[in-house]
């Protein structure tokens, strides 16, 4: 019992660290900005707000819990996929005090009914195994998170709290070839049985890979304004001319010059696979990013496009909702691998796979270049 009841309180403590974070992302803003919609691609950050409340309220409070919802209907208004990111801004969704109350009211429910529940490895509810929800939940507000921050690229004037928040860092050069080789053979692929990871990382299973190469750096802000100078490329979202022959960066509402030596993002899938062509290379598949991981420098800061559309694993099974990746499985969406400099630690794992439409360019998304070996 001992056991189980220190890693409810690690829970707890994990849960306030995320609620943390949203809370600091947000300090520097006031309600108009919360609501207003800035992208038809992003949510008003008030949505973005409800649905992390709701999304506890209906897993943990409601599933497990077993209480009635605080606001009714209120839910569907922050269900995903029933309502696109165009038409968030019109929903009659919670904002200012009552958002903000929401969001307490529903974190008290959460941790009365944590205090309820048994969360071991031989439970048998297997949302409550090893808390596994209390795992999705952690890595949906985290997520989120990373989606607040897309926004606040378009908010004039967002000052974060933390240096850290401004954009990906600048890794030191690696020594050592631009290339590392990849043997050729069996490679196990996907997460290991146990330990929380989303259906999509699973089932573990082995692939045969040919020899390859890969970079060991993703592609830096001068490299890739190198390759639009020459080509008449588009340069990445919020880059543009200073007005002579250098590069401004204009997030938020500032403007500073590029950092050549930062890791690029803001490239959509097209632009990152015109590229790796120019650069005489490819984009790699998710099963190579996935063998060389480990032999990469500077994974975690921006997330780095594969040339592999979004696919179900051999011997799939959704869990705990079709919704979270199955619906999402096809030809439309590419798979991205790494994780960015928004992403919590957390969230970054060898097996983590992100999704978009090739043409999204405002994720804080990169490249990493492979081929064949011997090219
Ligand atoms: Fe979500």
């Amino acid at each position: 019992m001992r056991a189980q009841s220190s890693s409810k309180a690690a829970i707890a403590d994990r849960l306030a660290a995320a609620r943390r974070r949203t809370y600091e992302l947000i300090e520097p803003l006031d309600d108009e900005q919360l609501n207003r919609v800035y992208s038809p691609i992003l949510s008003p950050l008030a949505w973005d707000l409800g649905h992390i409340a709701n999304f506890e309220e209906l897993w943990l409070v409601q599933a497990i819990g077993k209480r009635e919802p605080l606001h009714g209907e209120l839910g569907r208004f922050y269900d995903a996929i029933e309502n696109p990111r165009k038409s968030r801004g019109e929903l009659p969704i919670l904002r200012d005090a009552e958002l903000r109350a929401y969001l307490a009211d529903v974190r008290e429910r959460t941790l009365e009914v944590l205090e309820e529940v048994e969360i071991g490895a031989d439970v048998d509810d297997p949302l409550l195994r090893e808390g596994f929800i209390y795992e999705m939940l952690l890595a949906h507000e985290q997520q989120h998170n990373e989606t607040m921050l897309q926004l606040m690229q378009m908010v004039d004037g967002y000052e974060p709290l933390h240096d850290a928040d401004r954009g990906p860092a600048a890794p030191p050069a690696p020594s050592g070839p631009e290339l590392v080789a990849v043997d050729g053979g069996e490679y196990e692929i996907g997460a290991p049985g146990a330990g929380f990871a989303y259906d999509n990382e699973r089932p573990r299973h082995s692939v045969v890979l040919d020899p390859f190469e890969i970079d060991r750096s993703p592609v830096t802000n001068g490299a890739y304004l190198a390759f639009v100078e020459e080509t008449d490329a588009e340069p990445p979202l919020y880059i543009e001319r200073d007005g002579s022959d250098g590069w401004v960066r204009t997030a938020m509402g500032r403007r500073d010059p590029v950092d050549p030596a930062q890791p690029v993002v803001h490239v959509s899938w097209h632009e990152a696979d015109a590229f790796a062509r120019w650069a005489g290379k490819r984009l790699p598949t998710e099963q190579e990013w996935e063998a060389a991981r480990g032999r990469l420098h500077a994974v975690g800061q921006a997330w780095e496009w594969t040339s592999s559309d979004f696919l179900a694993y051999p011997g799939f099974e959704p869990f705990p909702y079709r919704e979270y990746s199955e619906v999402f499985f096809g030809d439309e969406h590419k798979v991205l691998r790494g994780g960015s400099w928004a992403a919590d630690r957390d969230v970054i794992r060898p097996s983590f796979r992100n999704w978009d439409l090739p043409q999204r360019r405002q994720i804080f998304a990169g490249v990493r270049c492979a081929r064949d070996a011997g090219r």
